[in-house]
């Protein structure tokens, strides 16, 4: 496998072609950025340890049946991925109110859901990722009826597992987004999850003293984010 030209420049990684169409090269950056890309730093070896803790997070989900797009680690700051072709719209599932939702619907932050609620957001830094239905999705033909099925039994099929994992180590998953889409090389086959799992795209709180360990510590600048997020690796089980 050969390592080519840069193909896309995301807020957090880079992703390049390699001398197989179907086969991509995912590069952890140190870069952080949030509110749609308008807050952004560097963080000191952010890119490694997403990158390390992304690949745990996949063993585990492939272990348990969840296909993705992750291949294997390449080096300390890559993972070879398969090529995707994604579906424009991001997946939520919350065990916890938090964030978005709290606003929304004027809920406390920390309100334990009776179950886990799931909702689809517009993929579009532009519009702010706004909140859509299944009705807007398929109508609209950003994915089909089967497809919205496939997103929602896949995204919760992820909490069965992350949750009781995360809890093992006494940390809370309040909330994850998640994407999806069609690996190039078998576009009609069942959606394949095309995302990473870091403490970038989901909320972790210390399940006894509720402090953060995610990316709001980076939004709300309470400091330590890295240290935080290499916390969770260790008490998960990632070899860091
Ligand atoms: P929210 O509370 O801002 O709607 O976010 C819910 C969860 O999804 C939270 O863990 C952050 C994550 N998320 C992203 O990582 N990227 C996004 O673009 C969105 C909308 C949510
Ligand atoms: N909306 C997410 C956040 O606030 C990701 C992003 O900004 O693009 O972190």
């Amino acid at each position: 496998m050969e390592k080519r030209q840069e193909l896309y420049r995301g807020k957090a990684k880079t992703v390049y072609a390699t001398d197989d169409p179907n086969t991509l090269v995912m590069h952890y950056r140190d870069d952080v950025s949030a509110f749609d890309g308008t807050k952004v730093a560097q963080l000191a070896q952010k890119g490694e340890t997403n990158n390390r803790f992304n690949a745990y997070v996949m063993g585990r989900l492939a272990a348990a049946g969840i296909r993705s797009h992750f291949i294997r680690v390449l080096n300390e700051r890559e993972s070879l991925v398969k090529a995707m072709k994604m579906l424009p719209v991001e997946c939520v599932v919350r065990n916890v109110v938090a964030g978005s939702m709290a606003k929304r619907y004027g809920i406390a932050e920390g309100t334990t859901l009776p179950e886990p609620i799931f909702e689809f957001f517009l993929k579009s830094d532009a519009l702010h990722d706004p909140l859509v239905n299944d009705d807007h999705i398929r109508i609209l033909g950003w994915a089909t009826a089967h497809e919205i099925g496939e997103m929602k039994a896949l995204t919760h099929k992820v909490n069965d597992v992350l949750k009781p994992l995360f809890a093992h180590a006494g940390i809370t998953l309040v909330d994850y987004k998640l994407e999806f889409g069609h690996p190039t090389d078998d576009l009609r086959g069942v959606l394949v999850l095309g995302d990473e799992f870091t403490p970038d795209g989901c909320r972790l709180w210390d399940a006894q003293s509720g402090e953060k360990m995610d990316k709001d510590r980076f939004r709300r600048d309470l400091g330590d984010v890295i240290p935080k997020y290499r916390e969770v690796a260790t008490r998960i089980g990632v070899p860091l």
